[in-house]
């Protein structure tokens, strides 16, 4: 704990304020422009490779691992899930937009008849029920394997979340109230960290942008052996712990929101799943 604390002292990280109201667009500018000009020799596109993007000797280690990479057998498992039709004889195929291919860069999306943030996770677990089975739960096992190959089906696809309405507008604020909240005994923020402090050592890791983060999920991390998928709602979980914050259950509102503010800053970025972290 103490060892934590002297870390995030070591980040000298200035205390941003915060702009009440203003348009997506402008926030995800503010942020892309902060990084562009805090490292004008990395390209933006580069940051869906996170940390890896400040450090060609781990990106050099992360290509060779997507080589071959350890966690095949989990997507092949995934993609039986995907191809086993339900007990009615219909397929997640049959019940999302497009055969659900290239389509999750649309998710979170705010649903104006619910009148909330619907992912990825909900659409699938929506055609599930729709066709007599149970959903299944968000950062559960079933839903993190069959995710790592019915997002691989959207690879190459850009991050392209909307903000339309006003009852989306207020979705993605309050998405943005979480980001950039201090929050937890340290009193830190998502964005102390991941806009501040990117591309800044912290203990034996460097923090990657926000910019980037929501492209390629669930990731597979070296620390849990390479081969167990995990969500980025569960990655959310785990940030969350690391500052002494109490964190939300995958799945919640203010999870989803979080989600939509934080997936709308990777717009115009490619998706690619799934890929290892360490
Ligand atoms: C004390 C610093 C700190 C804070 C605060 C923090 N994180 Fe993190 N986060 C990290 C570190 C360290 C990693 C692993 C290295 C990396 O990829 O940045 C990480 C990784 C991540 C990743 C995975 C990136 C990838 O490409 O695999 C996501 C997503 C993320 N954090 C989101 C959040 C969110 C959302 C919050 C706010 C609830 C948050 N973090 C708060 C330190 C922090």
């Amino acid at each position: 704990m103490k060892k934590l604390i002297l870390a995030l002292a070591g980040l000298g990280i200035a205390l941003g304020a915060v702009s009440a109201s203003a348009a997506p667009e402008d926030d995800r500018l503010k942020v892309v422009n902060y990084l562009k000009n805090k490292y004008p020799d990395i390209k933006v596109d580069d940051y869906v490779y996170g940390a890896l993007a400040f450090s060609p000797d781990s990106k050099a280690q992360y290509d060779s691992i997507m080589e071959f990479p350890p966690f095949v057998g989990v997507i092949d498992q995934g993609k039986k899930m995907w191809d086993t039709p339900f007990k009615n004889g219909k397929t997640y195929a049959d019940c999302l937009p497009n055969g659900g291919k290239m389509i999750v860069g649309n998710y979170p999306m705010f649903d104006e008849a619910k009148g909330k943030v619907v992912t990825f996770e909900d659409a699938i677990n929506a055609c599930r029920v729709a066709n007599g089975e149970e959903a299944y739960k968000y950062g559960g096992k079933e839903m993190d394997v069959l995710t790592t190959y019915a997002r691989t089906l959207s690879d190459g696809m850009k991050m392209n979340i909307k903000v339309d309405s006003p009852a989306a507008k207020k979705a993605f604020e309050d998405g943005k109230t979480t980001y950039y909240a201090r929050a937890g005994q340290l009193n830190f923020s998502c964005a102390s960290c991941h806009i501040d402090a990117a591309g800044n050592n912290l203990r034996s890791e460097i923090l990657s942008p926000v910019v980037g983060q929501a492209t390629h999920w669930p990731v597979f991390r070296g620390k849990d052996g390479g081969d167990i998928a995990t969500s980025l709602q569960t990655r959310y979980v785990g940030c969350f712990k690391q500052v002494r914050h109490v964190p939300d259950k995958e799945g919640s509102t203010r999870f989803n929101n979080l989600e939509y503010f934080h997936s709308y800053l990777s717009n115009g970025l490619e998706m690619k799943s799934s890929v290892f972290r360490k």
